[in-house]
């Protein structure tokens, strides 16, 4: 695609982190190449996908690990976070318990990454029905509130505000 790595100005690095399906792998997919797979496996150990973005004028490259929320599939930590810039902690809309371990997650990225990383949390699957969702958007509001944490409800299936996530998280760390 013509983009060699002499024209980039900053490479900066992301980790996602949340319970194990909640789409971590497809948001990614959806940012960096725009699919979507429904027959998702499981990510094992860790994984990266780029994309290479202008802000302010300047070639960024967003380098976004992805890793397995499944404890047997872990290989982390102190690796996978060190010189995070940015995180997004996803949760999935439809599963409380996701949301419910959301505060593990911000305490281990606390603990491994360095105090100035910027932090999402995104409820992700807002796709789904009404009657399916265990989670409001203005009660994982008020916790993103307490964290001080940036937070948007998004979709990777259909693609709704996962673009503006990623954007507002690069914009910040930027
Ligand atoms: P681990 O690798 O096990 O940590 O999972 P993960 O968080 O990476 O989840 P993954 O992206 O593999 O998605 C899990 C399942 O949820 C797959 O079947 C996806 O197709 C589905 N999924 C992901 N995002 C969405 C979404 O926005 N809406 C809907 N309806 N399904 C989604």
């Amino acid at each position: 695609e013509g983009e060699g790595e002499a024209e980039i100005d900053y490479v900066f690095k992301v980790v996602v982190v949340g319970d194990s399906a909640v789409g971590k792998t497809q948001l990614l997919a959806r940012f960096t190449r725009d699919e979507f797979a429904l027959d998702s496996k499981s990510t094992i150990g860790v994984e990266f996908q780029a994309r290479t973005l202008t802000l302010h004028r300047k070639r960024v490259k967003a380098q976004i690990w992805d890793t397995a929320g499944q404890e047997r599939y872990r290989a982390v930590t102190s690796a996978y976070y060190r010189g995070a810039l940015g995180a997004m902690v996803v949760y999935d809309v439809t599963r409380r318990a996701t949301f419910e371990h959301v505060p593990r997650w911000v305490e281990e990225l606390r603990a491994h990454a360095d105090g100035s990383t910027v932090v999402a949390l995104i409820g992700n699957k807002a796709d789904m029905p009404a009657a399916r969702r265990e989670v409001a958007a203005d009660e994982a509001a008020r916790l993103a509130e307490e964290q001080g944490l940036f937070f948007s409800e998004a979709s990777a299936l259909t693609g709704d505000n996962v673009e503006r996530a990623f954007l507002t998280l690069l914009e910040e760390v930027f």
